[in-house]
């Protein structure tokens, strides 16, 4: 059995790179859940996936392989997290968003519900995400704006707002 426990809020495709490698069938990695975490049982915990202490996964929710949801994150219903994504402790993810791989979201920051949020993101410490974030963009602040960094280029970048149903 293998498990994976690194993360990079840099190089974000790190874990699925790695685990692309070790090119393991899926039944060879373990997936961890700490006692103290609460996964509702209606809830999908991919391969090599690790769970923190305090984390909630909740019902109908997934967690893609080679992901990590570190202490007292919260996956509400409904939610889907992509591959190779890392949760940062205190992450508070609403109802039916959608998180595509490799992304990374920084401590304690939220996510509004129905909000698609795509792959390779990096989400600053604290942000509140309450609209649509593009592949490979590095959002931050409340609400989240595009920062300008490597890979995300606030001029052109936009974010989307999703319509939502009353
Ligand atoms: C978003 C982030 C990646 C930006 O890091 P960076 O590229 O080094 O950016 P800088 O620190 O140079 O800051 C650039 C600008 O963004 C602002 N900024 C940085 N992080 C911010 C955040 N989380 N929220 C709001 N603004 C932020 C800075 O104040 C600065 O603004 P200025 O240009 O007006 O002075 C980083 O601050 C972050 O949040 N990382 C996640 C940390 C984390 O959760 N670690 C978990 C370890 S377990």
């Amino acid at each position: 059995m293998f498990i994976s426990g690194i993360a990079n809020a840099l190089d974000r495709t790190i874990r699925v790179k790695v685990a692309q490698r070790m090119n393991l069938e899926d039944e060879r990695w373990a997936t961890f859940v700490h006692p103290q975490a609460t996964i509702v049982d209606s809830a999908v915990l991919g391969p090599d996936v690790i769970i923190y202490p305090h984390a909630v996964v909740s019902s109908d929710a997934r967690v893609g392989a080679h992901s990590l949801v570190y202490y007292g994150a919260v996956i509400h219903h409904d939610s889907v997290v992509g591959e190779g994504c890392c949760l940062c402790a205190s992450v508070a993810i609403a109802g039916h968003v959608t998180i595509g791989r490799s992304s990374y979201l920084g401590v304690g920051c939220t996510v509004r519900d129905h909000v698609r949020i795509g792959d390779n993101v990096l989400v600053g410490m604290g942000a509140a995400v309450v609209s649509d974030v593009p592949s490979g963009c590095t959002v931050a602040g409340v609400p989240a704006r595009p920062l300008r960094v490597p890979g995300c280029n606030a001029l052109t970048t936009r974010l989307t707002r999703k319509p939502r149903t009353p």
